[in-house]
C-alpha cells in the first residue's frame, strides 16, 4: 500500500515487453477445487516464507527492502527461484527503472518552526536555507491563470484536484508539504501582509533499476488469463512484513500449492517491484503489455497488506455500492465472490475504497475487472469496527505502516491465513471459470484522464493523489 501523498512523474523506461509463450499444460492431474486448495495452505508455511523476508531485511543495515536494494532482490530471487523450481509456471523476471527519491525538509515562517514534510521528486534547496516572501496560489492551482509571479518566491498551494506534481511542474522547485490547517493560518497572514518564509529541502533522487516477477501457468487457457498480484518491496523506513511482504508471500503460497492440480484458465501472479513510489511496477507492467495481451486478462485480484496486527476484513467495493466508485464492469461480481466466500466461512466483512493506492489502480485503468482484500492501514479502528472484529479502538489498524515496526512481529496471523485462504478461494474459483465476468471485446479501451496526467510522463498513470 503506497501512501497517499505519492506521486512520480521520472521513471525512465527500460526492458523488453513482455511475452508469454502458448504451452500446453504437462500436466494431467485433476482441474484445481476451492476446498482442496485452502487446505494446502497453512499459517506455519506463512510465516517461514514472512521470516525469510525479514532475513533478508536484516542484511542490510537500513533493515529495509526497498526497491532495488539488496534486501529487495534478496526478495526478487527467492520468488523467482520457488516458482521456476516448480516446472509449472513460464517465470519471467521484468527489469525497469524508476527514481528513488527520499529527503527531509524543515520550513518556518512568523518565528515558527512548522511540521513540514518531503514531497517525492522534489530537488534540493541546494544544501542552504531560501528565505523569501510567501505567496498564496489561487484556487488549487492546477491552471497556469492560477499563478501570480512567483519568481524568486515560496508559493503556498492548496491539496486537491489534480497531482501535486502538476502543481510544481511548471517550475521545478524544491518542494515540501505541511498540514492544512497551518497552511490556512499562513493564508490569512499573508492577506494582513508581506510574510518571509524559509524552505530547507534534503533530497536524493536516484535511478534504481529493479524487477516485476511474473510466473503464467504453463497449463490452462493463455486466452483467458486470471491475474493475483502484490507488491514485493517495502518503504525505506523498515523491511515491510505485513506492508506488503504479507500479500505477496500469501500469493507465492497460493502459487506453489497450485502445481498439485491443473487450471482451466491460465493463472499469472504478478509480484510488483516499486509500488511504494507510485505503483511503478505494476504501471510499467500494464504500459508496456501489447493490446492483444491486455485483452486475455479476464481479471485482477490485488493482495496488499493482508495480516495488518489490528486488522479489518476489508473487500474492495467492486460494485461502488459504499463508496460511490465501482470497478469497471465484473469488479461487482468478484465483490460479491469474496463476500459469498466470509459469509460461509462465518467472518464479518466491510468494503474498502478504490483510493488508487495500491497495484489495482492500472489494471483498473484499462477497463480490467479488480477485487482484493485489504486489512488496514493508517487508520483508526472505530468502535463499531471493534465489535465486528475485535481489535483496538482508536488504534490503527497497522500502527507501524510504513515505519520500522511492520517486522515479523507485525502480522496477525489469523488474519493472514483467513484472507490466503479467501484469496486461493478466488484463485481456484476463476481458474475454473469466470463465467460470472463479463467477456471484454478486445477493443475496450477506457479513456485515461489526461487532465490528471503529467504531460511527457513515461508510464505515470492518473493517481488521483491530491
Ligand atoms: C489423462 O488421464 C486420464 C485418466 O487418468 C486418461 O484417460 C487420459 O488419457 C489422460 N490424458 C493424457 C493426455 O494423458
Ligand atoms: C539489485 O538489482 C538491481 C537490478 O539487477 C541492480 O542494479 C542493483 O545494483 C542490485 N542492488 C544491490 C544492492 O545489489
Ligand atoms: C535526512 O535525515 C537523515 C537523518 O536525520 C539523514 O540520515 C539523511 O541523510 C538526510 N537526508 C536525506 C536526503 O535523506
Ligand atoms: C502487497 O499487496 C498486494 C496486494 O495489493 C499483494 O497482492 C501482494 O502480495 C503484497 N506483497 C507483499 C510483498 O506483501
Ligand atoms: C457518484 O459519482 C458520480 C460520478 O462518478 C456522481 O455524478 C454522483 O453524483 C455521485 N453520487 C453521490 C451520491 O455522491
Ligand atoms: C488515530 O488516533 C490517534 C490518537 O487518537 C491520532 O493521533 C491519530 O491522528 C489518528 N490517526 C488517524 C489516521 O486518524
Ligand atoms: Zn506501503
Amino acid at each position: 500500500m503506497k501512501l497517499s501523498t505519492g506521486i512520480f512523474f521520472l521513471s525512465s523506461l527500460v526492458g523488453a515487453a513482455v511475452a508469454f509463450i502458448q504451452a500446453p499444460g504437462p500436466y494431467n492431474i485433476s482441474l484445481v477445487e476451492s476446498d482442496k486448495l485452502r487446505r494446502a495452505l497453512h499459517r506455519k508455511v506463512l510465516y517461514e516464507h514472512a521470516k525469510k523476508y525479514q532475513s533478508f531485511a536484516d542484511t542490510t543495515p537500513e533493515r529495509n527492502r526497498v526497491a532495488g536494494s539488496a534486501g529487495h532482490n534478496l526478495t526478487v530471487d527467492y520468488l523467482y527461484d520457488a516458482l521456476v523450481a516448480t516446472g509449472y509456471y513460464d517465470v519471467e523476471k521484468q527489469p525497469f527503472t524508476y527514481i528513488l527519491s527520499e529527503g527531509n525538509t524543515s520550513f518556518s515562517a512568523l518565528s515558527k518552526e512548522y511540521d513540514s514534510e518531503f514531497m517525492s521528486y522534489s530537488p534540493s534547496t541546494g544544501g542552504s536555507t531560501i528565505t523569501a516572501q510567501l505567496v498564496k496560489i489561487a484556487n488549487l492551482g492546477c491552471d497556469q491563470s492560477d499563478y501570480p509571479e512567483v519568481t524568486g518566491k515560496i508559493a503556498l498551494i492548496s491539496r486537491g484536484d489534480c497531482q501535486f506534481g502538476l502543481k510544481v511542474a511548471r517550475p521545478y522547485v524544491p518542494t515540501a508539504s505541511i498540514s492544512g490547517a497551518d497552511g490556512a493560518a499562513l493564508v490569512a497572514a499573508i492577506e494582513a501582509g508581506p510574510v518571509q518564509g524559509s524552505l530547507l529541502v534534503d533530497a536524493t533522487n536516484e535511478v534504481r533499476y529493479t524487477h516485476n516477477v511474473l510466473a503464467t501457468t504453463k497449463g490452462g487457457d493463455q486466452n483467458n488469463v486470471i491475474m493475483s498480484g502484490g507488491h514485493t518491496d517495502s518503504v525505506v523506513a523498515g523491511p515491510g512484513i505485513n506492508d506488503n511482504g504479507s500479500g505477496s508471500i500469501g500469493n507465492l503460497e497460493i502459487a506453489l500449492q497450485l502445481t498439485k492440480w491443473s487450471v482451466k484458465n491460465a493463472v499469472r501472479f504478478g509480484f510488483w517491484s516499486a509500488e511504494e513510489f507510485g505503483l511503478i511496477g505494476s504501471n510499467y507492467y500494464i504500459g508496456t503489455l501489447p493490446e492483444d495481451e491486455r485483452a486475455k486478462v479476464a481479471l485482477y485480484l490485488n493482495f496488499d497488506m493482508i495480516a495488518s496486527p489490528n486488522f479489518g476484513y476489508l473487500i474492495y467495493d467492486g460494485d461502488g455500492s459504499t463508496f460511490n466508485r465501482s470497478g469497471p464492469p465484473g469488479s461487482d461480481a468478484i465483490e460479491r465472490l469474496f463476500e459469498h466466500y466470509f459469509r460461509e466461512v462465518g467472518l464479518p466483512t466491510r468494503p474498502s475504497n478504490f483510493d488508487g493506492r495500491s497495484d489495482y489502480a492500472p489494471f483498473m485503468d484499462i477497463g480490467i475487472p479488480v477485487g482484493g482484500l485489504f486489512t488496514g492501514a493508517e487508520a483508526n479502528k472505530t468502535a463499531e469496527e471493534a465489535v465486528l472484529w475485535g481489535g483496538q479502538v482508536g488504534v490503527a489498524f497497522d500502527r507501524h505502516y510504513h515505519k520500522a515496526g511492520d517486522d515479523i512481529n507485525n502480522l496477525n496471523m489469523g488474519a493472514w491465513i483467513q484472507n490466503t485462504k479467501a484469496a486461493a478461494h478466488a484463485i481456484a474459483t476463476y481458474a475454473r471459470s469466470t463465467k460470472t465476468i463479463p467477456k471484454r471485446s478486445p477493443s475496450r479501451r477506457v479513456k485515461r484522464d489526461t487532465k490528471h496526467t503529467i504531460p511527457g510522463a513515461c508510464g505515470s498513470a492518473p493517481l488521483h493523489v491530491a
